[in-house]
């Protein structure tokens, strides 16, 4: 049997894939309602109360928190039903273990709540879309705020702080005995820091420069470094200081930032005018293909990195007239290399880390 579209057209209607679609669309709605709550479990401390995985009662948590009892059952069901936290019977919630490393432990590598941290400012830039529809022109990364600029901080972090000096730095060959013994650096795209703190703590006798775009980013950057009581952390706003063009730098980083930029080929070039020609380029950019169907195939977060793009990460490579727009899955191995060679770099070599998002290249004059 079909059921006639309510919209004039002619298609039957499967009432088998209709419920499907359904459940699809509906399902997405479900997982950003989910986020929300996740957002609001790592902000309100829920999950670091819960840490140790004893199962508790929404009362119980409320006497942990000194939050209102009524609101925590409700969450706690809700987290139950979406199986973030883990049904026990009579009333009582577990985080897993597992769930702790990813929604309480800020210091395990899998720490993934920090990305949720920004999540009311990511989603709320929906309403200023139509428009970038429109015009075509996309938004900079400042449009999120200071919290935006923290929120990539706690969602990126957890990496650099862990796995960025002890085990990807002695990947690239070399680096780390020319760090020890002193080098200029330049991270490329900042944020607010993280990897130059790291770095700069581990290699006092080098000196490490930011160069951002987001003026957020660069205010909450020197703050960190302050608290961090680094005097080799410097950060750069790219309109006002760009990168010298005199290859001082014997090591560039960019993580995590090509595919933003409204210009990477511009970027690239850049670099190579900025580094030695004994230096190297570490990249860290999103794992992904040259095609659609190779991203979908392989990628099981598609879906969700294609939408990201269109709320950040291709608005910022949009924000200005003429923008590259690459977005989230835009830096395909073969347009890094080609945008290398073409800046005159003549090695690009693939770093294989084990990330689940990114790939890594050292690239070389
Ligand atoms: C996803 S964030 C990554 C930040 C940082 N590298 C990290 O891993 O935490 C991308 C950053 O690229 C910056 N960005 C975009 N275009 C830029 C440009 N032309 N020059 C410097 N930074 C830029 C944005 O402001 C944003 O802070």
């Amino acid at each position: 049997m079909s059921v006639e579209s309510g919209s004039g057209s002619e298609r039957a209607i499967d009432p088998d894939a209709l419920r499907d679609m359904a459940r699809k669309v509906f399902g997405a709605f479900g997982g950003a309602v989910t986020s929300a709550m996740i957002y609001l479990g790592d902000a309100l401390g829920l999950y670091r109360a819960m840490a140790g995985g004893e199962p508790v009662t929404s009362a119980e948590l409320a006497d942990r928190t000194g939050l209102s009892e009524r609101w925590l059952r409700e969450w706690i069901q809700q987290q139950g039903a979406a199986g973030v936290l883990e049904y026990r019977g009579d009333d009582r919630f577990a985080l897993t273990a597992e769930g702790e490393a990813v929604l309480a432990d800020e210091s395990h590598p899998a720490f993934g709540a920090g990305f949720f941290s920004h999540f009311p400012q990511t989603m709320a830039v929906a309403e200023r879309l139509p428009e970038a529809f429109q015009s075509g022109l996309g938004l900079p990364y400042d449009v999120f705020g200071a919290e935006g600029a923290a929120g990539i901080e706690r969602g990126f972090a957890p990496w650099f702080r862990s796995l960025l000096v002890p085990m990807a730095l002695p990947r690239v060959d070399g680096v780390v005995a020319r760090l020890e013994a002193g080098l200029e650096v330049a991270d490329v795209g900042c944020g607010t820091g993280v990897a130059m703190i790291e770095m700069g703590r581990a290699f006092p006798k080098s000196t490490f420069h930011g160069y951002e775009l987001s003026r957020h980013a660069i205010e909450r950057g020197r703050a960190n470094a302050a608290e961090a009581g680094l005097s080799n952390v410097a950060f750069h706003h790219v309109d006002e200081e760009p990168l010298p063009d005199d290859g001082r730098f014997g090591f560039v980083t960019t993580f995590d930032c090509l595919h933003d930029m409204t210009d990477p080929a511009g970027a690239v070039a850049g670099i190579r005018r900025a580094i030695a020609d004994d230096g190297c380029w570490l990249v860290a950019d999103i794992k992904c293909h040259a095609s659609y169907e190779e991203n979908v195939a392989q990628n099981p977060m598609a879906a969700m990195m294609y939408g990201t793009s269109v709320m950040t990460c291709m608005s910022s490579a949009l924000s200005e007239e003429g923008g590259a727009g690459l977005g989230t899955l835009g830096l395909h191995p073969g347009l890094l290399e080609q945008m290398a060679r073409e800046a005159g770099f003549r090695e690009v070599e693939s770093l294989e880390l084990d990330h689940p998002v990114n790939a890594f290249y050292v690239v070389r004059p």
